[in-house]
């Protein structure tokens, strides 16, 4: 949430920084804004809006500098107008920020009692009005700098310039990640290995409360002790052209059709399919005694969950509580002596989830995470981390990180049930060969996508759609609600199909769109009964099967490839995908850049 990238360069920030932020934008994007510092002087552009609309600024107004600060924003508090646009910048101090300053408004009173003015509504600005207080009175920047971060509260990733320094820059970590990039006589800071991925793949990822002061050549960063510590340089494995959307239209659209690659590319890393065997990293504790599960996650890493929750028990039978990170730890959960706690997320940041990790950590348990950024905060807090390998997934609405986390979810269960003895060395092998069929199935549904686009563009008009489900295919159904609300705007809710007739069939008539999700056994024949409910009430229904005999007076039916129930949930994601994507394409909204939302939430 919010991009910061900072640049203490040899040559011009500016194009560098926009060049950045373009990979950042999926952060945010309410508004847009640059600072730099050149023969001492800040100086600063900022537009309201997507980062072209600061494009626009700066063609027509260019920024000179070698030294500058850039920021995508995604508003927390006040609006997204330019006054409230990053950078926050007074006579002797440029400054963004991600996350939230909590005690912003007692900061703000007592600046305001001494006399200070503000120009918006912004936590951060305080944070520059406070710096520039501290430099006033006469402190030199560092123990300005210091002296500013130890009146803040909250959760932050700063980046600071200071006028009359074109060579330093100071940064802070405290709940938002913030990573130092090592450059040839140029150093950087950017909130993800994104942001620094055209310029350094030498990075060193903050640790909470650490803060830097950087200038070309060097760098030292400090405790939130105020002692100076080293922090290890790790190599980025994020190249720009990764983070390109190709032939496609959309980033959505390339990360929907790369689910055949990067699928088989993580399973790649668990399985064994000669030896038939899954292969997890190396376990600091005894996967056999573990007692209970508990997983925990946000939004689309949640379905995931859910399903996951079905397998766990259903294979390994090891009893799950399945919850959503931001109600978890405030229900008191009752953890099991030696129980294993999984945390689930594409970016590894999402700060509801960290904060479930860290309360379950405090309580003994041991912890797992199961992140797409391997450098991430949750990643380097648990005891076990499973990556799942999807490459960097750009498009705010998750796609390929929901199919991978999936993958590496069902692999991790037939570990855990082969260490717990409930399935044998045969059963295993028959698990691991199913799950390497997984890439070639996708790919073959991917290849029938035509007559997804045409019920996507059908259905487009609808007010309201619903998405039911039984058993494993519910979550997949709450998922196909979620990608078609979040890209298309249009409401849509996801069902247990057997609860309709329990107050929802109220919603049904003529136009309203019903999408089932109903591989054959199971409890298929259960949810065509409830569609059949629905289509005697003139329930327009579209169905997603492997049955060839279909109800009749549906209103379409989606042929999909026979499956096992291990990979047939990873299989029914794809078209529920392609049916948000296209209807999002139908209405012409901004496909990868949804309203209101942005990528990696890292507020409460
Ligand atoms: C929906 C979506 C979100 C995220 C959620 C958790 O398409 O992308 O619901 O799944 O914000 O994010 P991570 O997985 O990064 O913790």
């Amino acid at each position: 949430m919010c991009g910061i990238v900072g640049i203490l360069g040899n040559s011009s920030a500016v194009p560098r920084m926009m060049d950045s932020l373009k990979r950042l934008e999926y952060r945010g994007y309410d508004s847009a804004g640059v600072a730099t510092v050149a023969g001492g002087s800040l100086d600063r552009r900022r537009a309201p809006g997507k980062l072209s609309a600061l494009g626009d600024v700066l063609a027509s107004n260019p920024l000179e500098g070698n030294s500058g600060i850039g920021h995508t924003r995604w508003a927390t508090h006040g609006e997204p107008t330019i006054n409230n646009a990053h950078p926050h910048m007074t006579e002797r101090v440029a400054i963004v920020h991600n996350g939230i300053i909590e005690n912003f408004k007692a900061l703000k009173d007592e600046l305001k009692a001494a006399g200070i003015n503000f120009e918006g509504d912004t936590d951060t600005e305080v944070v520059a009005r406070l710096m520039t207080r501290y430099l006033d009175d006469g402190l030199p920047p560092r123990a300005a700098f210091q002296e500013t971060l130890g009146r803040l509260e909250g959760a932050f990733a700063l980046c600071v310039l200071v006028a009359g320094e074109d060579n330093l820059m100071f940064g802070a970590r405290e709940g938002s990640p913030l990573v130092i990039g090592l450059g040839d006589g140029e150093n950087y800071l950017g909130s993800d290995a994104m942001a620094l991925a055209g310029l350094s793949n030498q990075l060193i990822y903050m640790e909470e409360g650490d803060w830097v002061e950087l200038t070309r050549d060097q760098y030292q960063i400090y405790s939130a002790a105020n002692e100076p510590v080293d922090r290890t340089v790790s190599f980025s494995q994020v190249a720009a052209t990764m983070i390109d959307k190709g032939n496609h239209r959309h980033f959505m659209q390339k990360e929907i059709y790369e689910q055949p690659t990067v699928v088989a590319q993580a399973l790649g890393r668990y399985l064994d399919p000669i030896g038939g065997v899954v292969k997890l990293p190396d376990l600091s504790f005894n996967l056999a005694a573990v007692p209970k599960i508990t997983l925990v996650a946000c939004g689309t890493s949640f379905y995931a969950a859910q399903v996951a929750r079905y397998w766990i028990e259903q294979i390994a039978r090891v009893p799950v509580d399945v919850d959503i990170a931001s109600e978890f730890r405030y229900r008191d959960p009752v953890y099991a002596d030696g129980g294993l706690a999984i945390f689930i997320s594409q970016s590894g940041e999402t700060m509801d989830t960290l904060s479930a990790l860290r309360h379950a950590k405090a309580a003994g348990q041991h912890i797992a995470s199961i992140v797409n950024v391997t450098g991430s905060t949750m990643a380097r807090e648990s005891d076990l981390v499973m990556p799942i390998h999807a490459g960097p997934e750009v498009g705010v609405a998750s796609t390929k990180a929901f199919t991978c986390q999936l993958a590496v979810l069902a692999a991790f269960t037939i570990k855990l049930a082969s260490a717990k003895g409930e399935i044998d060395d045969t059963q295993v092998a028959d698990y691991v060969a199913e799950l390497e069929h997984a890439p070639a199935l996708m790919a073959k549904i991917l290849n029938a996508d035509q007559q997804i686009e045409t019920i996507a563009q059908d259905i487009a008009g609808a007010r309201d759609i619903l998405f039911v489900g039984r058993g494993i295919y519910y979550p997949i159904a709450m998922e196909g609600a979620l990608k078609l609300k979040e890209i298309s705007y249009i409401h849509a809710e996801g069902y247990a199909a057997g609860e309709l007739k329990h107050g929802p069939i109220a919603l049904i008539d003529e136009n309203v769109p019903v999408i089932g999700i109903a591989p054959k056994g199971g409890l298929s024949e259960k949810t065509v009964s409830n569609l059949q409910e629905i289509m005697a009430r003139k329930g327009k229904v579209v169905l997603f099967s492997d049955d060839e005999v279909p109800p009749a007076d549906m209103y379409a039916h989606v042929a999909m490839p026979t499956a096992g129930d291990l990979i047939s949930p990873i299989l029914y994601a794809l078209p529920v995908q392609l049916l948000a994507y296209y209807a999002a394409v139908e209405k012409g909204t901004d496909v990868d850049m949804p309203r209101n939302l942005a990528k990696s939430v890292t507020v409460e």
